[in-house]
């Protein structure tokens, strides 16, 4: 027998409660855990009682898409609406004094500028947007397009009012206020002009023949804090789509604990104004632009004001991390005695997808040298392979041989943008060449693109400590203190510099208590 979900009201079979999950995630991307059927259960009772619909007619038909107002009612009950107007105003930063003024040229004499907000809720964002965009286009002959989207048609009704609590405007600067509100009735409500450049309309995301897709592509597009409740499956489809619907060059934006590591690589990673931000591929001259992205300003580290590199002093060298992955390195390979083992890879032999299993062996005990042969004697045909290019730096970057790893992780990078070791080891290299700068903002990325990595953190706390700032020292520390502790094996065998988890915790708590914090 079933196990059963009961309320006071009605009760819904495990299997019901699982048809429904599994619909939700289908017709609105949504993913529940484990933890929230409880929730999902009441959320279907209540829409069974409401549609006055037996569970299977109601099922059935949500399976079957044909009930396009029950997705609408249920994203009222599903989906979170929080937001707020200038939400994360490091990206309204980067959009102002970075990302529009590229685009204006980009245009050149075609005078329009086009952005979306997708899942924009209430407003607040596309109306941000639209205040941004006039303030950096004075010029009446600029149309500026903005459009909002979300599946909630409710929350849209909202939106198109354009009144908001004082709460909504909790982070908006006073002369933002002062200039595009007006108070009314315990409300502010938004200027005429700045409503009506706004366009609402209401799109399933999950829908991929809804008209949004159909359209121009944009400038600009901010989807954020949406695909963090979507499933990985539907994440990844709303990311194409995205990227289909963005003009060569154009940006998108995510919310800050959102990543496209995994989702896509059609974009490559900016970083600007202390934030992440992405653009697609085949920006003219984006290969370059890559290069000359700002250096890292971060955790009060000093940089100098022409913004080039932060660099080490030669006695502070011998005291980095990655001269302390070099004697370990150097002092394993002095301890190996083991017979070199055959090259495993020769074309006609191996499939691509090339036989790691023996690499990893060989760094697994510690034979740096042999793992190193042995990738180089992989035929030339696996030089695209992404695995091979990180193992391939990894053992360089061991090996001391940075310059070549660079290049390895650049090649990576080339790959894929959005490889958080690569830029974990070029943040290593970067230290090598005491560019503390540049081996910051490759520490943020790492730890940005991938929030479970500890290495990064670790680099971030010892780079931090070592330039004065305790507290930012002790924040990193605590966090890789956290996420080495769970950290995956193969994880720590490959960036881990020749160090176990525990040798690995052991220094985190260590520097963490030179600078003050508890162990
Ligand atoms: C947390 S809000 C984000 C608001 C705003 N983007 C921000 O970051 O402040 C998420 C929004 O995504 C919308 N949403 C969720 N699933 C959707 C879907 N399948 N199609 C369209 N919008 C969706 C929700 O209705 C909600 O308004």
């Amino acid at each position: 027998m079933l196990a059963q979900v009961r309320t006071p009201m009605v009760e819904a079979s495990t299997d019901a409660i699982e048809r429904f999950r599994a619909a939700v995630a289908g017709g609105l991307g949504l993913q529940f855990e484990e933890a929230k059927l409880g929730f999902l259960a009441g959320v279907l009772q209540r829409r069974l009682q409401i549609t006055g619909q037996p569970v299977e007619r109601y099922l059935s038909r949500l399976e079957s898409e044909q009930d396009q107002d029950e997705v609408g009612a249920l994203a009222q009950e599903l989906t979170v609406g929080e937001t707020y107007f200038f939400r994360n105003a490091d990206h309204y930063r980067a959009l102002t004094e970075h990302v529009l003024p590229e685009r204006l040229a980009a245009h050149g004499a075609a005078r329009v500028l086009r952005i979306l907000s997708l899942g924009c809720a209430s407003g607040e964002e596309p109306y941000s947007l639209a205040i941004m965009a006039r303030t950096v286009i004075q010029d009446p002959a600029w149309p500026v397009s903005i459009l909002g989207v979300d599946v909630n048609p409710v929350i849209l009704d909202k939106a198109r009012r354009g009144r908001y609590s004082e709460w909504a405007l909790r982070e908006t600067p006073a002369d933002v206020r002062h200039r595009w509100f007006r108070a009314e009735g315990g409300h502010l409500v938004l200027d005429d002009a700045l409503r009506e450049a706004v366009r609402f309309e209401r799109h399933n995301l999950v829908d991929e023949h809804a008209r949004v897709w159909q359209l121009d592509p944009f400038d600009v597009i901010f989807c954020r804090n949406v695909l963090m409740y979507f499933t990985p499956a539907q994440a990844h489809a709303l990311v194409g789509r995205t990227a289909r619907l963005l003009q060569t060059g154009g940006y998108l934006f995510l919310g800050h604990a959102e990543t496209l590591r995994g989702l896509s690589t059609a974009f490559h990673l900016r970083h600007t104004h202390g934030t992440f931000y992405y653009q697609r591929k085949d920006a003219p001259g984006s290969a370059a632009q890559r290069e000359q992205a700002p250096p890292a300003r971060a955790h009060g580290l000093p940089l100098p004001a022409d913004g080039g590199g932060f660099r080490l002093r030669p006695e502070e060298l011998a005291d980095t991390w990655i001269a302390t992955i070099g004697r370990a390195a150097a002092r394993v390979a002095a301890l190996a005695e083991a017979p070199r083992p055959r090259p495993i890879a020769r074309a006609g032999q191996q499939k691509p997808g090339w036989e790691l299993g023996l690499v990893l062996e060989l760094l697994r005990k510690e034979r740096f040298a042999d793992a190193l042969a042995m990738v180089e004697a992989l035929p030339p045909e696996s030089g695209g392979d992404p695995d091979v290019l990180l193992l391939h730096a990894v053992l360089l970057t061991h090996g001391g041989q940075l310059a070549r790893a660079e290049e390895v992780c650049q090649r990576l990078l080339d790959v894929d943008d959005l490889n958080a070791g690569a830029h974990y080891l070029l943040a290593l290299c970067r230290e090598g060449s005491s560019d503390v700068s540049r081996a910051l903002h490759h520490d943020q990325a790492a730890a940005y693109l991938d929030p479970g990595f500890a290495m990064p953190r670790l680099h971030l706390g010892l780079l931090s400590r070592r330039a004065g700032d305790r507290a930012a020292a002790r924040q990193e520390l605590g966090q890789a203190l956290v996420l080495l502790q769970r950290e995956e094996a193969s994880r720590i065998l490959l960036f881990g510099g020749g160090f176990g988890r525990e040798a690995l915790v052991a220094l985190c708590r260590a520097e963490l208590v030179a600078c003050g914090g508890m162990p």
